[in-house]
């Protein structure tokens, strides 16, 4: 079963771009974040400051695991942080074709500002923690994307229309080139 899997930073739209692509290709959508916030009866903060980032990254690559016995095609949008660890990026792959949500640091700024839900952009400098993290995480992103799309300068329908389309021809591409290896 090959799902499609929504990477991206904070603020970039995973969850919503994703329950909008679900629709419009009537498949389900997972958000990774909400499953383990449901299994835990916690929110990410408390699960942060109850039992540490490092509690929360080893449930999240549980979820993303259990995840590849979905029988449903599903949009699963996955946090932030889960690509960074290394370990994830098979199973992410696994589950079928990845695409990168990738926003400017000023469109991140403008969607996160007053956010309180993401013990990673707590305090002061908002800007400079996004440009930080965004400069690390960047890269892995760019690596593990079989398609990547911008947001932020499109309504969001167009977005999904355009994902939409970029992922059928991404798709087609790999049937093609997996029937050629049998
Ligand atoms: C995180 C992103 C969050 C959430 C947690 C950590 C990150 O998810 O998993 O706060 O490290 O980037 P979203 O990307 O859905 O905000």
């Amino acid at each position: 079963m090959r799902h499609i899997v929504l990477i991206g930073f904070m603020g970039s739209g995973k969850t919503k771009t994703g329950k909008c692509l679900a629709e419009e290709l009537g498949y389900q959508f997972v958000d990774v974040d909400k499953k383990i916030t449901t299994e835990m009866k916690m929110s990410v903060t408390d699960i942060f400051s109850r039992f540490g980032e490092v509690f929360f990254r080893a449930l999240e690559t549980k979820a993303i695991k259990e995840l590849r016995q979905l029988e449903q095609s599903a949009v699963i949008s996955v946090g932030g942080g889960l690509p960074m660890q290394k370990q994830n990026h098979k199973y992410l792959k696994q589950l079928g074709a990845v695409i990168y949500l990738k926003g400017t640091v000023e469109t991140l700024k403008k969607r996160l500002e007053g956010d309180r839900t993401r013990p990673l952009l707590e305090g002061a400098d908002l800007e400079g923690k996004i440009r930080r993290m965004l400069t690390a995480r960047e890269p892995v992103y760019e690596k593990l994307a079989d398609i990547t799309v911008t947001t932020g300068n499109q309504p969001l329908q167009q977005l999904v229309q355009e994902i939409a389309q970029k992922w059928k021809e991404y798709e087609i591409q790999y049937l093609l080139n997996s029937k050629s290896h049998v």
